[in-house]
């Protein structure tokens, strides 16, 4: 897919992951709807890519609440006529353990609102997102592509019981998607990003996230804001055209029972020799 003039819509903008894949992908030329509960640091977002030359809008809307989100998309299709792409990467976390137990007794349990809240965010706003710009796309009749932030946790993590709860939920939904849509020309698929250094990481506490890093080949999180070059590079290689839409027409095209979907586990060491090292 040649992103110029296509309007992808990315959740989660303001800041971190969001905020980097819009600017790069402003880059590429395409149009962007961006997504956040904060607007002003959401301006932000909107004024570098817009300083790139490709149209930006910022959208304040609390992704859980499902008639926003249908507003939301209906909005975008009037703003830019289209929906070709969406990034689902929204997300908080809200760590704690299962229940803490010392001695035969029990002193604190996860209370279900942490747990629901990130469930929430996490996956049910990747639904609601995914099933509008679904929509958009079909009643438009262009196809697009559906791009859903998961997580390495998917897998499992201590102290994360809802965040890898919801991220698993993504890549299977992701999944069903990529066979649901392909009948659409609709491409879904999920990127599984290890620790990248961004607000939502730095707020892990100090003495975990040294334990994080021992385990990373690289020994250091994804360096986003810490060598831009390094990140752009990181970034082109997933989103650009060379490795992901690209990938992702091809697949695509390779007959009706073809079903893209796969996920890229992304480790630090991936960010290994775009730079200096940044330990
Ligand atoms: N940083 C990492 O190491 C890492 C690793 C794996 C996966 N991820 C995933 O990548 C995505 C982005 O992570 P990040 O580190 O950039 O996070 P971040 O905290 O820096 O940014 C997340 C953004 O989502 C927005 N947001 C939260 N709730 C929202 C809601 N209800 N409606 C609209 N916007 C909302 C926040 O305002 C924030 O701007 C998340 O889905 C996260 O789970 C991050």
């Amino acid at each position: 897919m040649d992103l110029k003039e296509k309007t992808i819509v990315i959740t989660g903008a303001a800041q971190g992951l969001g905020a980097e894949m819009a600017r790069e992908i402003a880059q590429q030329g395409a149009n962007l709807a961006l997504v956040d509960l904060d607007k002003s640091k959401l301006d932000e977002t909107v004024r570098a890519c817009s300083s790139a030359g490709v149209r930006a809008e910022g959208y304040a809307v609390d992704v859980t609440n499902e008639s926003a989100v249908e507003t939301l998309f209906a909005s975008v299709k009037s703003d830019f006529r289209s929906v070709d792409g969406l990034i689902n990467n929204a997300g908080i976390t809200n760590d704690g353990l299962l229940v803490k137990g010392k001695n035969g007794k029990v002193s604190k349990k996860m209370a279900l609102p942490d747990f629901r809240k990130v469930i929430d965010v996490d996956m049910v706003a990747v639904f609601l997102c995914g099933r509008e710009a679904a929509v958009q796309m079909i009643e438009g009749g262009h196809g697009g592509a559906i791009i859903n932030i998961s997580s390495i946790s998917r897998a499992g993590n201590i102290g994360q019981s809802n965040y890898t709860a919801a991220k698993a939920g993504v890549a299977a939904m992701t999944v069903t998607w990529a066979k649901e849509l392909a009948r659409y020309g609709i491409r879904a698929a999920g990127i599984a990003p290890g620790f990248c250094e961004t607000r939502m990481v730095s707020a892990i506490p100090s003495d975990i996230q040294d334990r994080i890093t021992a385990t990373i080949p690289a020994r250091r999180f994804g360096a986003l804001m810490r060598s831009r070059a390094r990140h752009v590079s990181f970034w082109k290689t997933i989103i650009s055209m060379g490795a992901f839409w690209k990938l992702m027409v091809a697949f695509g095209s390779d007959g009706h029972r073809v079903f893209l979907s796969f996920f890229l586990t992304i480790r630090a060491d991936h960010f290994k020799g775009g730079g200096s090292g940044g330990h």
